[in-house]
């Protein structure tokens, strides 16, 4: 087992992830007594200790109030600042002066792809690397290409196991009560593949647009942003086969399998929106054509799965913020009342909300009292409600310091998610407007049609 990191190194601490993630889970885990190495942040500007410590209490600020004094101070005198240019192998030994003695780091990449591999350089050649891990940002690449040239990169430098992955829907409450649910029941895996499953959904449904990061988003375009991997991420662990043993490693290998099987998309699978009025936000083009929104079907070419259509779903500007799973039973197989048409809705199901709170919900038909046979689809809540608690940060910082990599992506299943969806980055139908605060481009319904209609998660 990986001993726990004795620093914490965070390139790019003058960003914009860390001032909005980074310092406030920093804090959190300073309030739960668990941050005890010291926090060293670099960047390319001249800034004073002070400066980065006023940086950190703005940001603390900015979540909500200063509850936990002691937490707060503790933090700021565990912060260190190293700056300078990452090409400069200065800014490296300055950096290794500044850790001292620590003979675990754990770096933290939250910079812009562009400054990956001058990073990973600098790191090993000035031996910060040996002993250390490096825990990286997303987007692990924007193709199949640069993704496997990001792992390259990093495992010229780290082994797999000292490089953390994050997806920060791994650390969210909901998505890892999907492998609990699945795994620590037993009525769910006789039904729980092709004979019985019509359909699986899921829906991340944003009610806000870009916010400002228009030129981030031209380069990326929703199916990189969020399907790819948080999206990805959630179907691997509803169709993912039992882990043959306990432990990090099993998990990954199952997740893999689930990307390896999936068909890789040609463009008919996939329908494209974008809404009226993201060609006028700040630094997006003028004519873009990149996505806001895209739904795609998919199949899962494994024995499980076979023929079963998989319908993701993403967008900013819908109508509600909210992340949603819509398990589809087969109906019965006769219809032996009048009602069994589901008129009012669709056949049995499972949904899982994942956000922004998170509860399970079995859907099944009832009689009306009365002497006709007719009756009702129910809703049996498994799980009500319940608030997303610790912020996935957090939870994932804590574990990539403890050398706890279950909730990061594994290389080979990196790649195998860019393959499924690199046919269809270039390659793809235009994108079609879409009013702001809408379910999307009518197209959408098209697609889907085949097997039904899409599951709006209700708004809160
Ligand atoms: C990020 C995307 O990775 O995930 C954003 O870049 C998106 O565009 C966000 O809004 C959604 O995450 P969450 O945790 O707010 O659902």
């Amino acid at each position: 087992r990986m001993m726990p990191a004795d620093a914490l190194v965070i390139f790019g601490v003058t960003g914009d992830l860390v001032h909005k993630m980074i310092f406030p889970a920093l804090y959190a885990m300073a309030k739960h007594r668990v941050l005890n190495v010291p926090v060293v942040g670099v960047a390319g500007s001249k800034l004073s200790l002070a400066q980065l410590r006023k940086r950190a209490k703005d940001s603390i600020k900015q979540t909500g109030k200063i509850d936990d004094r002691d937490a707060l101070e503790h933090l700021l005198s565990l912060l260190q600042y190293v700056g300078g240019d990452y090409n400069d192998l200065e800014t490296f030994k300055a950096l290794k002066q500044t850790l001292g003695d620590a003979q675990h780091p754990a770096h933290y990449l939250a910079i812009p792809p562009a400054l990956f591999a001058k990073v990973i350089k600098g790191l090993g050649s000035s031996g910060l690397a040996d002993q250390a891990r490096v825990i990286v940002e997303k987007p692990f690449g924007r193709d199949l290409a640069s993704a496997r040239e990001l792992n390259r990169i990093a495992l010229s430098v780290f082994k797999e196991d000292s490089i953390f992955r994050i997806d920060h829907y791994l650390g969210k409450e909901a998505i890892m009560n999907i492998l609990y649910f699945r795994f620590a029941n037993s009525f769910l895996e006789p039904i729980w593949n092709r004979n019985h499953v019509a359909s699986v959904q899921i829906t991340l449904a944003e009610d806000f647009g870009v916010k400002g990061r228009g030129k981030f988003y031209e380069s990326a375009g929703c199916l990189r942003d969020v399907i790819q991997n948080h999206m990805f991420q959630v179907a691997a662990l509803l169709a993912m086969e039992p882990p043959a043993c306990q432990g990090y490693g099993a998990v990954h290998s199952e997740k893999a399998k689930v990307f390896q099987a999936m068909r890789p998309l040609q463009p008919d699978d996939m329908v494209r929106g974008q809404y009226a009025g993201y060609r006028k936000e700040p630094g997006v083009a003028k004519d873009s054509d990149v996505e806001t929104f895209c739904a795609l079907r998919l199949f899962i070419d494994s024995w499980r799965w076979q023929g079963v259509p998989w319908y993701l779903r993403s967008g900013k500007c819908l109508a509600a913020t909210a992340a949603e799973v819509l398990v589809e039973l087969k109906p019965p197989p006769q219809r032996l009342f009048d009602d069994s048409a589901p008129a009012d809705g669709r056949a049995n199901y499972l949904r899982f909300r994942l956000s922004p709170n998170a509860a399970v919900a079995l859907a099944v038909r009832v009689k009306r009292a009365g002497k006709e046979f007719v009756g009702d689809q129910r809703e049996l809540s498994l799980l009500d409600e319940q608030p997303n608690e610790e912020t996935p940060y957090e939870r994932l910082l804590g574990d990539a310091m403890a050398g706890d990599g279950a909730l990061f992506t594994r290389e080979d299943a990196v790649e195998a998610a860019w393959a499924v969806v690199d046919p269809v980055l270039e390659t793809h139908h235009p994108a079609h407007s879409y009013k702001p605060g809408s379910w999307g481009p009518k197209q959408a319904d098209a697609l889907i049609a085949a097997d039904g209609i899409w599951h709006n998660p209700r708004f809160s």
